[in-house]
């Protein structure tokens, strides 16, 4: 890993969540998958699908698990206080928006806090936003397990005054991995809801005109 690259962005996150580090960050490991052309033909190279955590039910899933289904995958916790809650409420616009086509579109929200989110703290959390959304958490080993599958990353931030209420920034976009588990592109923080839609769209008629 790059470390001086890693610092600079960590420099950068805003304490809490990290807004903006997704992309940057995604770039750095893989290069080319943000602003690469998306088509069928170039999903290889980057990051995959794979998972093994506890739902929100507590069930045990892997990532096969949603294989034929498209997966909007966000990394965060149900403690943060602005990018999670932020970008759970645009998913649920996003599906809303998909109408029908939601039926092929899983969302799932991966703890990167799984001390404190519990299945029973995610249940609560996401039925909250829309209960088409799948909470996930594991043992830190899990969590950091899927983390490095898709590129992406956090970091606990320590409060000093109250250590039961620490933070924890983490990258900021949402991964959108196709029906075979593959990486497509990451919708950045606050990408509108018509643009998420149509990106979705796109990919889903490219795929059924294959
Ligand atoms: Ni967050």
């Amino acid at each position: 890993m790059n470390t001086a690259r890693l610092g600079m962005a960590v420099g950068a996150v805003v304490v809490g969540c990290g807004i903006g580090l997704g992309a940057a960050y995604m770039l750095d490991l893989f290069p080319g998958t943000t602003d690469r052309t998306v088509s069928a033909s170039n999903r290889e190279g980057g990051p995959v699908a794979a998972f093994s955590l506890t739902s929100h039910t507590g069930e045990a899933l892997t990532a096969q698990d949603f294989s034929g289904k498209y997966t909007l995958v966000f990394f965060g916790f149900t403690f943060c206080p602005d990018v999670c809650p932020t970008t759970l409420g645009d998913m649920a616009s996003v599906l809303d928006a998909l109408g029908d086509d939601a039926a092929l579109v899983q969302p799932l929200f991966i703890s990167v806090d799984p001390d404190r989110d519990t299945p029973e703290q995610l249940a609560t959390y996401v039925a909250a936003f829309d209960d088409r959304i799948i909470g996930l958490t594991g043992s830190k080993e899990q969590v950091d397990a899927a983390v490095a599958a898709y590129g992406s990353w956090y970091e606990f931030v320590p409060d000093e005054d109250d250590p039961e209420f620490y933070l924890v920034n983490h990258t900021a976009g949402v991964y959108f991995m196709d029906r075979e588990g593959r990486f497509v592109r990451v919708f950045s923080y606050q990408t509108p809801t018509e643009e998420v839609v149509e990106g979705i769209r796109a990919i889903m008629r490219e795929d059924a005109a294959v």
